[in-house]
């Protein structure tokens, strides 16, 4: 229905512009006779026929990994470059993780459509099919382009900010409500949820979810459309020119060609060095937690692991880091329902078993603040293994936590904190610092909560670093306790990112200072 509604809105470009020649000399800007108003349907994104964008040319990679064929494909938009680097950096990204975080991996493809063409901006639409031992399901993901900035931007910054994001995700809860299937509970402003928005030909938000993310697979694809009015409020700049640019189709639209960073002539730089622009770093690899290379806080639903307002090194603030590992497990959202009331964050160190089971848990460890840290697929005495043996260990929790959340994580535990050099050697390698503790509570061999409370709480210090399992009942029925009485005693409760500030990778840390 898409590609009639696009087949239609062609037909009618053809009739309107008579004279393509002339559009093509005026190419970097359009005059209002050479748009007419787009069509399609009120449940999807505006889609342009790539045939009205001059010199769009297709990027592809095709091959076969680990017994999964990989079929990518993706625009490459002239004088979009930056956005063409994106849109490579993304979806080896997502091929990379799909295939680290399934063992039964048999295919991912990728496909696009563009969204958006108006002048000096562009929104592109990918749709992702992931096929592995549990069948086939269906994943979308929207970039855009601000050539005024010259940089790429995800979905999310056609909102002003994350207070937006927030009131955008309570519209859409409200909106999914009544949807069969729809766990609402699941949904959480994060960039990860909310990775593909654009707008409808009308110019109402269209807001969809990954098949399987808030809803079971066979619920299909879950969107939600946004009336144009309940959603101005809430738009960036960009955010309203893509609205606007939504609801009409330009003829031979082009990008104009300008190096959009320094002031010297436009002619100069032209596309040779897109991502020298500006002098700040381009999106770095793919790896870092700040996906287009902006500081945290800068896109919206791209959370700190540490908070701006809280300052462990100032000499009146005492920080202690609860951290919990093994998890999640069933009694994980009591635990964060405590901490929330006492508004304290600590460090969930999860392995691959219960995040496979507990997906949704781990999203919300992450949207309520917390840090997600890695402890392992299988939780093995990483010194008995090679390096390569490590790195399988690691990296699907890593790609599982980012499919998840998008979170990038930073830090690792080392099952009961057995390290060594090749331990130290591929963590470094991966980016990951190695957490162990400064007081460990014991609380997997005495299962009593009283006991666990008064451990963690007797030898709490400035820069502790508490050991926990959130895997044990008695555990969850401690944290009450220990919370209230370290708040009573002035504590801060904070991340372990909050604790050390910036870690290094492949260093041991057992307490502030180290
Ligand atoms: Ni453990």
């Amino acid at each position: 229905m898409r590609l009639a509604a696009t087949a239609a809105a062609v037909v009618v470009l053809a009739a309107c512009s008579s004279e393509p020649e002339d559009a093509q000399q005026s190419s970097t800007t359009q005059s209002a006779d050479e748009q007419i108003e787009a069509t399609g349907a009120p449940d999807q994104m505006t889609v342009v026929d790539p045939s009205l964008v001059t010199g769009l040319a297709e990027k592809t990679r095709t091959e076969e990994k680990g017994g999964a064929q990989i079929d990518v494909a993706y625009p490459a938009i002239p004088n979009a470059a930056p956005l063409t680097d994106q849109l490579k950096r993304s979806t080896n990204r997502e091929v990379s993780d799909f295939l680290d975080a399934n063992p039964g991996a048999e295919r991912i493809a990728m496909s696009w459509e563009v969204t958006v063409t108006g002048e000096d901006i562009v929104g592109v639409r990918l749709t992702r099919e992931e096929t592995d031992s549990r069948g086939p399901r269906t994943a979308h993901s929207t970039y855009w382009y601000d050539a005024t900035s010259g940089q790429p931007a995800f979905a999310t910054e056609l909102l002003a900010g994350q207070k937006q994001l927030e009131t955008l995700n309570k519209l859409v809860k409200e909106e999914l409500a009544d949807q069969e299937g729809v766990d609402t509970a699941s949904i959480y402003p994060i960039l990860r949820l909310y990775d593909s928005l654009g707008f409808n030909p009308r110019g109402e938000l269209v807001v969809e979810f990954d098949e399987g993310q808030v809803a079971p697979v066979d619920t299909g694809r879950v969107h939600a459309v946004i009336s144009a009015e309940d959603v101005a409020p809430l738009l960036s700049e960009l955010g309203k020119r893509a609205q606007e640019e939504a609801q009409v189709l330009t003829a031979d639209f082009a990008l104009p060609d300008t190096s959009p960073s320094v002031s010297p002539s436009d002619s100069s730089a032209g596309s040779a060095s897109p991502s020298a622009a500006g002098s700040s770093t381009p999106s770095e690899p793919p790896a870092s937690p700040s996906p287009s290379g902006t500081t945290y806080g800068a896109v919206p639903g791209v959370l700190p692991v540490n908070d701006d307002e809280v300052d462990c090194s100032a000499a009146d603030t005492k920080c202690v880091a609860l951290t919990f590992d093994d998890g999640p497990g069933g009694g994980t959202p009591h635990l964060l329902d405590t901490l929330a009331e006492y508004d304290a964050k600590a460090t969930f160190f999860v392995t691959g078993g219960p995040v496979r089971e507990h997906a949704r848990i781990v999203r919300r460890e992450y949207a309520e603040g917390h840090e997600v840290a890695n402890h392992t697929v299988k939780h093995p005495d990483l010194r008995t293994l090679s390096t390569a043996q490590i790195r399988g260990e690691l990296a699907p929790v890593n790609a599982l936590v980012r499919r998840e959340t998008g979170y990038s994580m930073e830090l690792m535990r080392p099952p009961y904190g057995a390290t060594n050099g090749t331990v130290a050697s591929v963590t470094k390698d991966m980016g990951l610092a190695q957490i162990i503790w400064s007081i460990d509570t014991n609380d997997w061999r005495d299962r009593d909560a009283g006991i666990v409370a008064d451990r963690a709480v007797s030898r709490a210090k400035p820069g502790a670093i508490i050991l926990m399992h959130d895997i044990h009942s008695t555990t969850i029925d401690a944290v009450p306790s220990i919370v209230e009485q370290l708040s009573q005693q002035g504590y801060t409760m904070v991340t372990i990112s909050e604790l050390l500030g910036d870690t290094d990778p492949g260093k041991r840390y057992f307490k502030a200072g180290d």
